[in-house]
């Protein structure tokens, strides 16, 4: 037996947690897990606000039955399809087959082409209302936060906002589901990581519909993943308003390297130092065989100085250096200062590359680039030390 979660005025949590799953998409590690919320308005007419991921449909209806002590659902709006929240749509059909399927026409082109089946069907567009009673709701559309599909619903009578995944976190809800009732420290991290890998691309998309979002009044945040956001609202706005603008949270440096035996590696232990001794506190190494792909991201998207270090690898990139520069360039990661180092035994290729990313970026490459044949020698020590010298001064003259 579940019980119920009231968020405010009607509205009801039944989201599920996912501690199973070990990679969100099959990409991406989620070692806290993740929250699939889904939100119950019992007015005279009962809406739910998205589903769960299909592995957890038999739990969800639990829930949802707790909640509707015999009443069926009148309306299922679907905010957003993607299978982690539009997973349980037939099966709510299936178990409340009268009721009606709320979406925009983008939501249903997608539905049919998922589902195949037939359902009542209420279309909205920018702006529409749609009257529970006492509970009004309108709807904006929000499109690629995070697919094109992606729409909001605002409670107008309780000013809460349902947000699909915009200022969603990994890391289950264990326990408690305000953010007023839960231990925050680790969820800033998680919420970045998961804006950066997740939407990371979609930066002016989220700036209009923040926008868009700016003229409601909103007391209460329900997102499609992590806490439901109260007293932090603003900062969790401010977040997303930085990160959609590229801008680094802070000063401070991000060294990624590849390294197969440790020349590079040296390479950057080197660097690192001189940036330390020219006065830079946040400094964050990751050798790229070992950290995932998500923290080296989330900490490009926190940070303004990044430099990269690679050993040239049948004559390109070492591949794992590679896939993290197509990852921040499929983002457009814009305004970081760039520094790169690599090393070779026969033939040098990584500058060549480096400096063609550094282009395409259009970032601002810092310090003169380095390359070691073989081993360090005491004039490529000195230039390491200059490189990160020159990324330390940067940084700290940074506006
Ligand atoms: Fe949480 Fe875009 O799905």
């Amino acid at each position: 037996m579940y019980t119920s979660k009231r968020i405010k005025g009607d509205i009801y949590y039944v989201g599920v947690n996912d501690r199973k799953t070990e990679r969100f998409e099959n990409m991406w590690p989620i070692p806290r897990g993740v929250s699939y919320n889904s939100y119950l308005i019992m007015d005279e007419k009962v809406a739910l606000i998205d589903t769960v991921e299909i592995s957890f449909v038999e739990q969800y209806l639990k829930k949802i039955e707790a909640v509707l002590k015999g009443r069926s659902i009148d309306y299922l709006i679907v905010d957003h399809i993607e299978p982690d929240h539009g997973g349980s749509i037939r099966m709510i059909k299936n178990r409340f087959p009268d009721v009606t399927i709320v979406g925009n026409k983008k939501t249903f082109d997608m539905l049919d082409g998922f589902f195949d089946m037939q359902c009542n069907k209420h279309l909205v567009k920018e702006g529409d209302s749609l009257s529970l009673g006492k509970n009004e709701l309108q709807f904006y559309t929000a499109p690629m936060v995070h697919w094109p599909e992606v729409m909001v619903t605002y409670n107008a009578t309780e000013k809460v906002l349902f947000s699909a995944d915009a200022f969603g976190t990994w890391g289950t809800l264990d326990g408690g589901i305000f953010d007023t009732d839960i231990n925050l420290d680790h969820i800033w991290d998680e919420m970045r990581r998961y804006y950066s890998n997740i939407v990371g691309k979609y930066g002016s998309p989220v700036q209009k519909a923040l926008a868009k979002l700016s003229g409601l009044d909103i007391e209460v945040i329900c997102s499609t993943h992590g806490p439901i956001w109260t007293t932090d609202i603003p900062k969790v706005v401010g977040k997303y308003d930085t990160w959609s603008k590229y801008e680094p949270e802070e000063s401070g440096v991000v060294i990624a390297y590849g390294s197969m035996y440790g020349n590079t590696e040296e390479m950057a232990e080197t660097i690192a130092n001189a940036v330390s001794e020219n006065g830079v506190k946040n400094i964050v190494m990751h050798d790229v065989s070992k950290s995932h792909a998500s923290y080296i991201l989330s900490d490009i998207w926190k940070y303004n100085g990044l430099i990269v270090g690679s050993p040239t690898y049948s004559n390109q990139l070492f591949p794992l250096v590679q896939a993290l520069l197509d990852k921040i360039q499929i983002r457009s990661v814009k305004n970081r200062l760039f520094g790169y180092f690599g090393s070779y035994a026969w033939a040098g290729a990584t500058h060549r590359y480096f400096q063609q990313f550094a282009e395409e970026m259009k970032w601002e490459v810092v310090g003169t680039p380095v390359e070691e044949k073989l081993r360090m020698t005491d004039a490529k020590l000195q230039e390491c030390l200059d490189l990160g010298a020159a990324m330390a001064e940067r940084i700290k003259s940074y506006q």
